[in-house]
């Protein structure tokens, strides 16, 4: 039985504040949480509020409805309860920030009066045997780096690793390489809110520079690299100029999805994320009726981690995978119903980190615990390694 739960307010990776939750139990459990927060992001998405409030509302309404009333180990109806608080559909009475913390605190907390690791206590005892390839941000800007690339993300993805920490090492690997490639074409480049560089560059360029760094590492270390984008194709997109906005001109629709056809043809892209706008559930049908069979087409500010949105997606044919975010929905019950729903109806789940993050490593857990075939979770940078380090761990019986 849940006998404390303590709420306070920490830093981020950007440096704004954030929910940290404990949650302590009758038997000596103990488990921590803390809520990423994102820059992009989508229209539908549960509502954060600022950090002091959340953690207001939380001690007022949550808090009386989980101590001495709920066990930790029983995620539903932790999350359930944090449901009956709120008493919005959209987490705008505690906030998602309160809730996700504390539903990630609650899982610990669970898993620790177990003695289990947390994949284990999330996705059961047959759990843990494979992993999540990691997918890497090493070029980005959009709204996580000004004067860079329109596409928000170009990541690496190394598909023929032996292993996870293999594939850990090359990312960091094609990481290092690009950041050598710019210095070879005199191009200084700061870093994004992820850590990804973010340099002064055209798309097309990045593209160069993403396919050869990807091939000398995949060289060096003796398997495959390809990489994939998350366009944040929301972001682009402007109503006004029903069309998408590039620093060279405005693509329509069509437009948008014949360039992103083309690249994913070009450079075997092996991954494409929101390469339309989050209301466009027919131009993601188009473009996963054109590439789908090649790629991952995968929602995120499309189903914002929303079983309803990604229910409409199914039945449209929009896309063939979903990007989980626990914050986007507010709780782990939530992001694991998505996934349920993703893996019945054939659709790939991508685990994923924000571009405001904290060294919680809970997602390393979740996508161990649901078979996710991907995470995306960074390549460097302490809060994204948190993650990383962490798969390592669960590999090596570590944890
Ligand atoms: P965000 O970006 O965390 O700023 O929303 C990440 C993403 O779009 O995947
Ligand atoms: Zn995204």
């Amino acid at each position: 039985l849940i006998t404390d739960v303590r709420l306070r307010r920490v830093l981020d990776s950007r440096g704004n504040a954030t929910v940290e939750a404990d949650v302590l139990t009758e038997s000596g459990g103990f488990g921590r949480g803390k809520a990423p927060s994102g820059a992009s992001t989508g229209e539908y998405e549960a509502i954060e509020l600022p950090a002091t409030e959340a953690i207001a509302n939380a001690r007022e309404d949550a808090i009386p409805r989980l101590v001495g009333e709920v066990h930790a180990g029983n995620q539903r109806d932790v999350d359930a309860a944090l449901h009956a608080a709120d008493g919005t559909d959209d987490f705008s009475g505690i906030g998602a920030n309160s809730a996700v913390a504390i539903s990630m605190a609650a899982a610990k907390a669970g898993a620790d009066v177990l003695g289990a690791p947390l994949y284990q206590h999330l996705g059961g005892t047959f759990r843990g045997n494979e992993y999540p390839t990691p997918l890497g941000n090493i070029i980005g800007g959009g709204e996580h780096a000004a004067d860079a690339t329109n596409i928000q993300e170009f990541l690496a993805a190394p598909v023929g690793a032996p292993s996870v920490e293999e594939a850990v090492f090359a990312n960091a690997a094609v990481h290092q390489e690009v950041h050598d490639i710019l210095a070879d074409r005199d191009l200084p480049a700061g870093k994004g809110d992820e850590g990804a560089w973010a340099p002064s560059v055209s798309d097309d360029e990045a593209f160069e520079i993403m396919d050869e760094a990807v091939e000398t590492v995949a060289d060096d270390f003796g398997f495959a690299i390809a990489f994939g984008l998350d366009v944040a194709g929301a972001e682009l997109y402007d109503a006004d100029e029903d069309g998408y906005v590039y620093d060279d001109g405005v693509k329509s629709t069509a437009e948008q999805i014949d360039y992103i056809a083309e690249k994913v043809e070009e450079y075997d892209l092996v991954y494409v994320e929101d390469p339309l706008d989050e209301n466009d559930y027919e131009a993601f049908a188009d473009l996963t009726d054109r590439v789908g069979d090649q790629t991952l087409v995968c929602g995120d500010d499309l189903f914002v981690t929303n079983v309803e949105r990604l229910q409409a997606g199914i039945s449209a044919g929009a896309g063939n995978s979903i990007l989980i975010k626990p914050n986007q929905i507010g709780t782990l019950t939530d992001a694991v119903d998505a996934i349920e729903l993703a893996t019945e109806s054939g659709y790939e789940s991508v685990v994923s980190h924000r571009s405001g993050e904290t060294e919680d490593t809970t997602i390393a857990h979740l996508a161990v615990a649901t078979d996710a075939p991907f995470i995306k979770t960074g390549a460097v940078g302490g809060e994204r390694t948190a993650k990383l380090n962490e798969l390592i761990r669960i590999e090596d019986n570590a944890v």
